[in-house]
């Protein structure tokens, strides 16, 4: 079993984090977001995984090298101009002999990955989609099955008529497993997509092609500032357990500051006295001067925080510098180098 992770995107939804930061290695609790997924294809016995780029592709290159150092051997492909989900999968061709997972590289999720390729086998299909049920489907595509799972229609993104014609709460959760064969629907070189294109084809030409529910895992795609923020909560919260080997580590906290026991401090990172820090994750190397308060949010590497800043419920990219008294009120994102005055209020 070899395994394609989609990571090309320009994760534009994610902006400003991802000018600097390809989508596929944002940090979520200070680690490169795809380590998540090698781990769930590691604990499935997946160690050929191919990464499938277009965006920055050496940064996630640079990060994440020959894979050794997280237990798998990675294999990188970088597409010119992106073709697509498909096309980013057609590319890979010569890459794929065997069955292969396919994961959209922005799913956190603790889903084992086994029983999927269990079902697959049993079913014997030709394509196995994962799919979970959400309240709000219009940002996804809808799913809808029949008996035993077999997939009926598929729907990327329905809006108005489309949208109330379905007849499925079931999306599509980004994990597929295919066989070989499903590289013969898609033209080489072209721009193509499974949601557009090769979904339809599969039902179109009555290939087995079904849907394993997902019930009591975690799930979620982390494209927008909203849900990697969610994401981390969720993480803080035990919602998903995951691995961590990491050493603890080391920081410098005064005594009088007041950091709850769920937040997560980087390496290297100094906490003055009077500071209160609680349900946040903080990078490595972060400087937070004396009074200032962060709450429910998450900041990169390298950033200073003044005497008596606040920030609540918010994103502060690399290296910026918030200055004394500013306040970063609910729901702000902040990108790399972002300077706020002393007294600014966003
Ligand atoms: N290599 C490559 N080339 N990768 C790509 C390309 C491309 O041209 N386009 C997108 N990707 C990667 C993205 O980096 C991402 O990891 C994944 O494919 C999915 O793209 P998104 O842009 O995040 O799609 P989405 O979130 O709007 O919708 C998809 O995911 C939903 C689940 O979160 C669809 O698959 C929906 O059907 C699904 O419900
Ligand atoms: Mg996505």
């Amino acid at each position: 079993m070899q395994a394609l992770i989609l990571a090309g995107g320009k994760g534009t939804r994610l902006r400003p984090l991802t000018v600097y930061t390809p989508k596929p290695v944002v940090p979520v609790m200070n680690r490169p977001f795809l380590l998540y997924q090698l781990d769930i294809l590691r604990a499935a016995d997946v160690t050929d995984v191919t990464l499938s780029l277009s965006y920055q592709p050496d940064k996630i290159e640079h990060i994440l090298a020959d894979g050794s150092a997280f237990g798998v051997s990675l294999r990188y492909l970088a597409e010119s101009s992106p073709l697509g989900t498909a096309g980013a999968y057609k590319f890979a061709a010569d890459a794929l002999r065997e069955t292969t997972i396919v994961l959209n590289g922005d799913i956190l999720t603790d889903l084992d990955l086994n029983k999927v390729i269990e079902f697959h086998k049993e079913k014997k299909a030709t394509a196995t989609i994962v799919v979970m049920e959400v309240e709000d489907v219009s940002r996804y595509g809808v799913v809808e099955t029949g008996v035993g799972g077999i997939v009926d229609r598929f729907v990327e993104k329905p809006e108005g008529k489309a949208l109330s014609s379905v007849a499925s709460k079931t999306i599509n959760a980004g994990i597929y497993v295919l066989e070989p064969e499903v590289l013969e629907l898609i033209e080489p070189g072209a721009a193509r997509s499974f949601e557009y294109d090769v979904f339809p084809a599969l039902l179109d030409k009555g290939y087995p092609f079904y849907a394993y529910e997902i019930s009591g895992s975690y799930w979620r795609d982390i494209g927008t500032p909203e849900n990697y923020l969610k994401a981390h909560h969720d993480l803080l919260d035990g919602k998903i357990i995951v691995k961590n080997d990491a050493e603890s580590p080391m920081f410098e906290a005064a005594t009088r500051s007041d950091i709850d026991k769920r937040s997560v401090i980087g390496e290297g990172c100094t906490i003055k006295p009077g500071v209160r820090i609680s349900n946040s994750v903080i990078g490595p190397g972060v400087y937070v001067d004396e009074r200032a308060v962060i709450e429910d949010s998450v900041l990169w590497a390298h950033s200073r925080i003044s005497t008596a800043a606040e920030i609540r419920s918010s994103i502060v990219g690399r290296s910026c510098h918030i200055g004394r008294n500013a306040v970063v009120s609910a729901g702000c994102v902040l990108g790399d180098k972002t300077t706020l005055t002393d007294y600014t209020q966003v």
